[in-house]
């Protein structure tokens, strides 16, 4: 196997990771808009809210996320474990960007959204223009901004038998899926939430790509989606993934992250070990690494 890694963890705006490829179209929708303030949610140390926070700050546009310690599905319950540093990490940069941080009780993904669309309705009873981006960064937009950095391998000319990262809110896989759809490259994103019914919400969103730039339908089958690495829960990291943490620490002095980038590397190394996975094989490296100085 010959390993290559696309580090988006070193895309440099505020401290790296994939968001900031969605950023830039998010941000020029927001200003399009003419919205003045901007609402998300995310884990507490979510990477997407930290590089929300920065480019709003660059572009004059207030930024207020709800977040919680450790959002759970409806489903699983709240796993039990010790919680990050509150102050460290993500939620340090939080601060220094001046994101307005809303801190809610624990509670289901749903119940955050909620306290998303709690906080968008008190700037608008304000008077103040909203823009609402989805968890993660994941709308149609989010997907686009993904399909283009799958444009930007392809014009390298390097070619793969796989692209391999970790996958969440999906508007990374949907974006790669669409753009490597009908090639030899297969795109397969490590879960990092125990939720296999996933494929289908990437499917809906990118039905949604679709309406806004066309290109290929794709149903919940066609996203190669493993959820062997997730470990415990979303959110909490695993043994696997800190061995893989460890092991490209030592070899090649890169850092992952442990609630995702981790957890995605570890499903690489456990597939090219079984010989699952051969040939020419991109390690997508999503970032994350300011998570890395929130552990307990
Ligand atoms: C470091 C890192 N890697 C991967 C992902 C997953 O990307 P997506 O949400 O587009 O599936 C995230 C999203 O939160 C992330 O922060």
């Amino acid at each position: 196997m010959e390993l290559w890694i696309k580090r988006d963890d070193l895309t440099g705006f505020a401290m790296g990771g994939n968001k900031g490829r969605k950023l830039e179209y998010l941000i020029a929708d927001a200003l399009a808009q003419r919205a003045e303030v901007v609402v998300s949610c995310g884990a507490m140390q979510s990477n997407f809210v930290r590089q929300l926070g920065a480019a709003c700050a660059c572009f004059g546009l207030r930024c207020a996320c709800a977040v919680m310690q450790l959002p759970f599905p409806k489903e699983t319950g709240r796993p039990s474990v010790a919680p990050m540093r509150a102050v460290s990490g993500n939620v340090l940069l939080d601060g220094l960007v001046g994101l307005d941080l809303r801190v809610f009780e624990d509670g289901t993904w749903e119940e955050l959204d909620e306290r998303a669309e709690e906080v968008a309705r008190e700037f608008e009873a304000s008077g103040k223009k909203v823009c609402r981006i989805p968890i993660g960064g994941s709308s149609w937009l989010g997907a686009h901004a993904f399909e283009q950095a799958g444009r930007e391998l392809q014009v390298s000319g390097e070619v793969f038998d796989w692209i391999v990262f970790a996958s969440s809110s999906g508007s990374t896989q949907t974006g790669l899926a669409r753009a490597f759809f009908g090639s030899s490259t297969r795109v397969l994103g490590i879960a990092c939430d125990p939720e296999p019914e996933m494929t289908g919400d990437f499917a809906e969103l990118n039905e949604s790509v679709c309406r806004q730039m066309g290109g290929p339908s794709l149903a919940p089958e066609d996203f190669l989606f493993n959820l062997d690495y997730v470990g415990a829960a979303y959110g909490v990291p695993s043994e696997a993934g800190n061995e893989a943490i460890s092991f490209l620490a030592r070899t090649e002095g890169i850092f992952l992250d442990p609630i995702y980038s981790g957890k995605g590397f570890a499903g690489l190394m456990d597939l090219a070990r079984r010989k699952a996975m051969e040939g020419r094989v991109l390690f997508w490296h999503t970032g994350g690494t300011p998570a890395l100085f929130a552990m307990p």
